[in-house]
């Protein structure tokens, strides 16, 4: 029986599957629990890492020039449930290895940070960190989305230290400003309401909205860089 098949029979069907077959149920489902309980460490585990770097870079930076290029870091595991609902929708198997192999976005961490220019320092530090692989980078601060959107996407395999092996784990890292970030949080709130009725008008004023708030971020940048008489 396949691992979908399984998962399906189960859920609709539980006490009857397990009245026929009660113990290959229970040892398989009790596989599937651990490998996923292992999997949600591993990249935990992995998310810690990354956080535990950047707060290191911010106060070293706080140390070297007395100031935090860091405001916030939030971070997120995709929930066993969501994982599964992916698995699903791309017609994989529903295991801990075919979501290692396949979805990139398990672990994530948003990072947001004053200016624009703290952006493009922290993607230099994260991206030259020799034991930190590089998977993916999306620069949507240069390249919008057509909606809007401005953020940098890094996506990195970090390797975490278990008792007994070394592992890797891929972590989505999404960089942005403050007010990018102020952008991005009310258009997700605006769009993902399921009664939201958005009209090409209303994206358009949405896209207007986020030109305006990346002018306004350049021209903090400038702000700073006057004030501290940088290049
Ligand atoms: P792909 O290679 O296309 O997968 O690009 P990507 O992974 O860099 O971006 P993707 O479109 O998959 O989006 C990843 C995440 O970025 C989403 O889960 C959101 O958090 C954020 N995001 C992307 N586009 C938008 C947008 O238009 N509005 C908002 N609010 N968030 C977005
Ligand atoms: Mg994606």
């Amino acid at each position: 029986m396949s691992d979908i098949e399984i998962f399906d029979e189960v859920l609709d069907n539980l006490p009857v599957l397990a009245k026929q077959n009660p113990d290959s149920v229970k040892e398989r489902l009790s596989g599937l629990f651990l490998d996923f309980l292992e999997l949600s460490h591993l990249y935990d585990s992995a998310i810690e890492v990354v956080k535990t770097y950047l707060n290191i870079l911010d106060s070293e930076f706080n140390v070297k020039f007395q100031r935090n290029p860091i405001h916030n870091i939030e971070s997120r595991l995709k929930s066993p449930q969501s994982i599964i609902g992916k698995l699903q929708k791309k017609d994989l198997p529903l295991t801990a290895g075919a979501a290692r192999k396949n979805l990139l976005d398990i672990a994530g961490i948003r990072v947001t940070c004053y200016y624009i220019s703290d952006i493009y320092a922290i993607v230099e530090m994260l991206c030259h960190r020799d034991d930190f692989t590089l998977i993916k980078q999306k620069d949507y601060i240069k390249n919008p989305k057509p909606s809007g959107y401005r953020s940098y996407h890094l996506i990195v395999n970090v390797p975490v230290y278990l008792s007994a092996k070394k592992s890797y784990a891929p972590v989505e890292i999404q960089i942005r400003t403050i007010a990018m970030d102020f952008w991005a949080s009310l258009e997700h709130q605006l769009k993902y309401k399921p009664s939201a009725a958005i009209t090409p008008e209303i994206s358009e004023e949405l896209k207007e909205c986020a030109e305006r708030i990346a002018e306004t971020d350049l021209q903090m940048q400038r702000i700073f860089m006057e004030i501290n008489n940088l290049d």
